[in-house]
């Protein structure tokens, strides 16, 4: 069953063509990759899925697990993200003067479901909330590794844990659908080959769709199940690793570089 559906979107900004009649879709559960060379439009790619840009041209719609639909065309950001649709960003943006705990709460109060009223008088209702976000939050950080530094300040982790906090955080807003925008960049192999067992233990338990864009080309071809290539903000190719890596369209893309 697909989650996602974008059909024919483009995405121009003056004149210069980002994302050229571009159509993608996700089933539920799959990990799948976006690659392709800097400025072929990936990033732009999430923008619009995630509701912060508006396709010059095209249809996105998303399938919640309730079968609810959502097209989203003008929506805004935090409208998609309640929807169930979350993402990280290619530069980390956490609060690096808060700690790693309270970077996720502050994630999960995006979808508060109390009263002003709950949180003045404190009822019932909101200390229950409260301590449900904290099991929850605590959860995901052991499930990331990152528990036992629940009260370190997010400016202090090691960076790669800073980009682990980043998913995470994603996670904690009750995702079903997870946008990651270069999750391994700046991470060395030993990194790089944990997080691609943490992204893929993460979609199980949390029973997720993931979709990742990815440079490092052995953590893409290890991890995804499917993979589109975008070039010069047209889709040169799909399917899967295997496909990809002896694609000869992909291939002369990637001209020099090695697919490993
Ligand atoms: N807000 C914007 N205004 C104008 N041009 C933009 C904007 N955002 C992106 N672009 C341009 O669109 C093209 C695609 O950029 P995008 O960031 O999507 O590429 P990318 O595939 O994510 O590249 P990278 O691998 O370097 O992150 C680039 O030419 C970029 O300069
Ligand atoms: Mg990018």
């Amino acid at each position: 069953m697909k989650v996602l559906n974008a059909e024919h979107i483009s995405m121009i900004f003056g004149g210069l063509i980002a994302v050229n009649d571009v159509t993608i879709y996700a089933n539920r559960g799959e990990l799948l990759g976006l690659i392709g060379p800097n400025g072929a439009g990936k990033t732009t790619i999430f923008n619009m899925l995630t509701g912060v840009y508006v396709p010059t041209h095209g249809k996105i719609s998303f399938e919640n697990a309730r079968n609810n639909q959502l097209t989203i065309n003008k929506v805004k950001p935090y409208k998609v993200a309640r929807f169930g649709v979350s993402r990280t960003f290619q530069n980390i943006r956490l609060f690096k003067e808060l700690t790693v705990l309270e970077n996720m709460l502050v994630s999960m109060h995006k979808n508060i479901g109390y009263s002003i009223f709950g949180a003045i008088f404190r009822t019932n209702g909101f200390l229950k909330t409260e301590q449900e976000f904290y099991e929850s939050a605590i959860k995901i950080l052991e499930a990331t590794g990152l528990d036992t530094k629940k009260d370190e300040l997010a400016s202090n982790l090691p960076y790669g844990e800073q980009r682990k906090l980043e998913i995470a955080r994603a996670i904690a807003t009750g995702a079903e659908i997870v946008f990651l925008d270069e999750p391994a960049a700046g991470m060395n192999p030993a990194e790089t080959a944990e997080l691609a067992v943490l992204i893929k233990r993460l979609k199980e338990d949390y029973k997720l769709t993931v979709v990742l864009i990815e440079h490092d080309m052995r953590f893409v071809m290890n991890l995804c199940e499917r993979i589109y290539v975008l070039d010069f903000g047209v889709l040169i190719a799909e399917g899967t690793p295997h496909e990809i890596k002896n694609d000869p369209k992909v291939i002369k893309a990637y001209l020099g570089e090695e697919l490993q």
